[in-house]
């Protein structure tokens, strides 16, 4: 109920655009107010991609999940011997791409780039759980952090074991 209401709210003051004030009459900020509803209803038309803060806030909290999943002992055996370097650049590249950036993603297909690998759900949960980490350590606000996961999640039956 309380959801409904917010999003109500928030659509209505989309609709006539002025700044919310709060009972006592001093400015609110709809943003500071529900910060993953405004996401989330979209108020913000700009690309995912530009509202992380683009190119380099994409890399470095790629570089962050990579390295926490290369300390991840749930994980980590997976990606001896693996190309770190490319590891980090496709991912980053990926990500830049799928949410709107001026990126195409020239590495090879999940399918390819995950057979053999035998990866389980706990283990796809596990590499999530390492980049959910790195995003919060970069102060990515939640509702764009659900957004990249969003992303990435249809992606799961092609990595897990089939
Ligand atoms: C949505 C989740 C995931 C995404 C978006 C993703 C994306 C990628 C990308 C872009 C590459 C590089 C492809 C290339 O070299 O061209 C890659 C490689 C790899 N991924 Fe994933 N991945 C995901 C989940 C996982 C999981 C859950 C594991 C294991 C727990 C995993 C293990 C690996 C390994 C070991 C490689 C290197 C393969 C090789 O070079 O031989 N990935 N992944």
């Amino acid at each position: 109920m309380t959801r409904t209401l917010t999003v109500a709210l928030a659509l209505s003051l989309t609709a006539c655009g002025t700044v919310p004030t709060t009972p006592s009459g001093a400015d609110s900020d709809l943003r500071n107010y529900d910060q993953t509803i405004y996401e989330q209803t979209s108020l913000a038309d700009e690309a995912l991609f530009d509202r992380l803060g683009g190119y380099e806030v994409i890399e470095r909290f790629v570089n962050d999940g990579v390295d926490n999943v290369l300390a991840d002992e749930r994980i980590n055996h997976l990606f001896e011997g693996v190309d770190e370097e490319n590891l980090r650049f496709q991912l980053t590249e990926q990500i830049c791409d799928l949410s709107g950036g001026p990126c195409i993603y020239s590495g090879l297909s999940m399918e390819e780039s995950h057979f053999g690998l035998d990866i389980t759900e706990a283990e796809f949960n596990a590499l999530v759980e390492d980049f959910q980490l790195a995003m919060r350590d970069n102060d990515i606000p939640y509702g764009l952090e659900n957004q990249v996961i969003a992303l990435l999640a249809p992606m799961k039956p092609a990595i897990i074991r089939r």
